[in-house]
């Protein structure tokens, strides 16, 4: 399905707790004071199937989830939040930010889970129209850090839920070794769309690397514009 749209979409990938969802919100802002219309969502979730969908993947009361039946459900919130948030927003004009997209299926069940990579393509093909960002910022830090980070932010907000979203956070090193390589790999394969960013600087400095290439590659005009009267 062809999809000609007046809006941009922006995903941000990463391993878990490296800051993607304070530096999404952030260039949310920014581009909302620059009178863009913007939307943000995350995956999974978005929907309200999506939430559902993503109770059940990320607690650590489901057990025993075959690898297959968890990329299968990744893709069902995906293909629900496609058709019903993303691309009637790209249509209308807005810009949507996307914390995680298929990158992450890519990453963490075709990488983390040994499904492969092509197994994951072929069903965005299928279910997702083969619809790609505009541009994806992969931010990129310490392994170790960054799961122990996730890890302890998720044991705090389960204190304060009756469930929590720890199921993944405890995967063990291995398992993460895999997902970055993953994500590496992507982003050697598609140099044209995956930006990758260094996620260990402070959070005011990662945020302008993230909107200096937001500007670059999405209103070079703009920029030039910018440029010329700084
Ligand atoms: P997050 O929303 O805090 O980033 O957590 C989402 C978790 O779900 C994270 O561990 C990555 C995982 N995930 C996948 O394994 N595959 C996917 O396709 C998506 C979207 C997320």
């Amino acid at each position: 399905m062809p999809h000609r749209h007046r809006g941009k979409f922006i995903t941000f990938e990463g391993l878990d707790g490296v800051g993607k969802s304070t530096q999404l919100e952030r260039l949310a802002k920014h581009l909302r004071e620059r009178g863009l219309n913007v939307i943000t969502t995350r995956e999974p979730g978005g929907t309200t199937l999506g939430e559902k969908l993503r109770s059940v993947l990320l607690s650590s009361r489901t057990s025993g989830l075959s690898p297959l039946a968890e990329l299968a459900l990744m893709f069902a919130d995906r293909a629900q939040h496609l058709d019903e948030q993303i691309l009637p927003a790209l249509q209308r004009g807005a810009w949507v930010l996307c914390d995680r997209f298929t990158d992450s299926s890519e990453a963490y069940q075709g990488g983390g889970r040994q499904i492969g990579s092509e197994n994951v393509l072929q069903l965005h093909r299928i279910l997702c129209h083969d619809f790609q960002p505009d541009l994806t910022i992969l931010m990129m830090s310490d392994m170790a850090r960054t799961v122990a980070r996730a890890r302890r932010r998720n044991v705090a907000q389960s204190k304060q839920m009756q469930d929590d979203e720890n199921r993944f956070e405890k995967e063990n090193r291995a398992f993460y070794e895999r997902v970055l390589a993953a994500y590496v790999a992507i982003a050697s394969r598609e140099p044209e769309r995956v930006v990758q960013v260094d996620a260990t600087d402070a959070i005011p400095k990662v945020h302008k690397k993230i909107l200096q290439i937001t500007e670059e590659r999405l209103m070079p005009a703009q920029r030039g514009a910018r440029e010329k009267t700084s």
